[in-house]
Order: structure tokens, then C-alpha cells, then sequence
């Protein structure tokens, strides 16, 4: 049993296993539908979520797993009960793994300390989001065999992003040269500590990005005035139409979602040619059946 609290920790040979283990988790694979048979999967998602919800649940229920979902409206964190006092309740409903997203950092980890079963950080605040990291590698992987010496840029609100972070520990683990872009405001310190490169001059490294990550601005995660206005920021930093056309032409766009269209993406960039991103969330299911597996035996 191993828990997945973040990147950090894995080392490059144990994300490449993972990810040559997702392989064979895509649609046509072997039938792997015994893996968790009779075994519980307990999603405690106390965030909105789209896809890394339901990703995890039809991950879940294609290793023949039961998945039981709790939200932050109808569970008892509404009645003031802690976290640690619901995880508590929950391991002893005897799931194999849990599978958490908290608004605070390190939610996570903390829970993990006090449980007997596996736990996977499904985003715990700005900190890490594992799980879309290695979804997001896995697609590049699928497109390029190996991320050795390939350029990355991942461009947007960094400061508050734990995609941003996850991915920059994952991609240069894997060889990729990660550069991350934003205005001045959104790109926390210590960045090149963790191996990566920082520019605030998107349209010079523009044309050296094998693939670009847009980020959301994460307006939900900032107390006080970060940009002087969307519209700015998506003048400085959106990936338009022309930008587009400034990219290597097998140049890739990836995005984690949700879009803000218009702001950080332009709709005919995030729906062209150049778009991985329904692959990311396709992608997503066959790397959760893996991380599924991996933590629960
Ligand atoms: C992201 C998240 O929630 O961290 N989305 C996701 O999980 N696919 C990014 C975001 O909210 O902008």
C-alpha cells in the first residue's frame, strides 16, 4: 500500500512505472475489471469538481471497485464535524483507498498520518494535484515517447496554482525543461529551486515551447487585488489566435480545465488542431485506474 500525497517523493524510475502501467489501462486493454473487486473507493471531495471526481469514480468502477462520494454539502463537515473525525469514519467503513480534495494545503497528508488505508491527494489547495500531473505527463508521452530535452511552458496564475507546481516536479523529473510565465504577481519564489526556469516575456519563449500549459486565473484562491483586470492579463498572457501561430508547428496545447474561453485561451486555440485537452481528460481514466492500483495492493 502506498499513499500519493503529491510528486514530491517519487522518484523518476516509480513515475515512469506508473505511467507504463496506465498504459495498459487504455480503452481495448486487458480486462482488469477483478483489481478492486469488492473493494471501496472513498472519494471525500470537499471542492468543486468537474473531472478529477468522476475521473477518479469511473477509474474506480472499471477495477470493479464500489465507490461511495462524499460532498462538502451532504456530509457531516457541514455540521462542524473535522476532517480527521470524518476520515476517521470513513476508514472505518473499510475502503481500500481515499481519495481527497481539500481547500486546505496539506489536507492530505494530515489525513493520511491517521489512516490505515491509502490515500491520493486529488488537489489539496495551491499546494499539489499528483493525479493531473501524471495524466497531463502520460498525454505528452503518448504524443512524443520520451519528455527528454522537450520545452514545457506553463503559462498563468502559478501562485495559485497546484497543477503548476505538481506538473514542474513531474515534467522535469521526467527531462522536460519547464519554463513557467505569468505577470510578476502571479509567479511565486522558489520556482527555480524546484527545477524550473521563470519568464515574464511570453512572447519570447513562445516560439521555443514544444507544449503549452494555460492555467486559469484562480480568482476563488486570491484575498486581494492580483491583475489590474482579466482583460489585461489576457492581452499580456492569453494564448490568441496570432500567438498560436507563433508556436513550433507541432507545437501542443494542454489545459487542466475548467477554461475561463476568452481569458487565459482563446476558444479557436482551445477547440484547433493544436488541442490535447479532451485527450488530458480521456488520458485522466487510465492514469487513476493505475494510481488506483498501485496504492490499494
Ligand atoms: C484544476 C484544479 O482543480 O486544480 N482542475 C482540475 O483538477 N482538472 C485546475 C483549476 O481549477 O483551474
Amino acid at each position: 500500500m502506498r499513499h500519493l500525497l503529491g510528486i514530491e517523493g517519487w522518484r523518476r524510475d516509480e513515475l515512469i512505472a506508473l505511467l507504463d502501467r496506465a498504459l495498459a489501462h487504455l480503452p481495448g486493454g486487458p480486462d482488469a475489471s477483478h483489481t478492486l473487486r469488492g473493494r471501496v473507493v472513498a472519494n471525500l471531495f470537499f471542492e468543486d469538481s468537474t473531472r478529477t471526481r468522476s475521473s477518479f469514480e469511473v477509474a474506480a468502477r472499471g477495477l470493479g471497485a464500489d465507490v461511495l462520494n462524499w460532498g462538502l454539502v451532504g456530509s457531516s463537515a457541514s455540521k462542524g464535524e473535522t476532517l480527521l473525525d470524518t476520515a476517521r469514519n470513513i476508514e472505518a467503513l473499510g475502503p481500500a483507498v481515499i481519495v481527497i480534495r481539500n481547500r486546505a494545503s496539506g489536507a492530505p497528508h494530515l489525513v493520511a498520518r491517521h489512516v490505515r488505508c491509502a490515500v491520493v491527494n486529488a488537489g489539496d489547495g495551491a499546494h499539489e494535484h499528483p493525479s493531473q500531473a501524471l495524466l497531463d505527463a502520460f498525454t505528452l508521452r503518448r504524443r512524443w515517447g520520451s519528455l527528454d530535452g522537450r520545452t514545457v511552458l506553463i503559462v498563468g496564475d502559478v501562485q495559485h496554482s497546484r497543477v503548476a507546481r505538481s506538473n514542474l516536479l513531474c515534467l522535469t523529473a521526467l527531462g522536460a525543461r519547464v519554463v513557467l510565465c505569468g505577470p510578476p504577481t502571479l509567479i511565486p519564489p522558489g520556482l527555480e529551486e524546484m527545477g524550473g526556469e521563470v519568464t515574464h516575456r511570453l512572447d519570447e519563449v513562445l516560439p521555443q515551447a514544444d507544449a503549452v500549459m494555460c492555467l486559469r486565473l484562480q480568482t476563488e484562491r486570491m484575498g486581494e487585488a492580483f491583475l489590474p483586470s482579466t482583460r489585461e492579463y489576457a492581452r499580456l498572457f492569453g494564448l490568441n489566435a496570432a500567438r498560436a501561430e507563433r508556436m513550433k508547428p507541432e507545437a501542443l496545447v494542454l489545459h487542466p480545465g475548467p477554461i475561463n474561453r476568452g481569458v487565459e485561451l482563446a476558444p479557436g486555440v482551445a477547440d484547433g488542431p493544436r488541442s490535447v485537452i479532451l485527450e488530458q481528460v480521456a488520458n485522466g481514466v487510465a492514469v487513476r485506474r493505475a494510481i488506483l492500483e498501485v496504492c490499494a495492493s
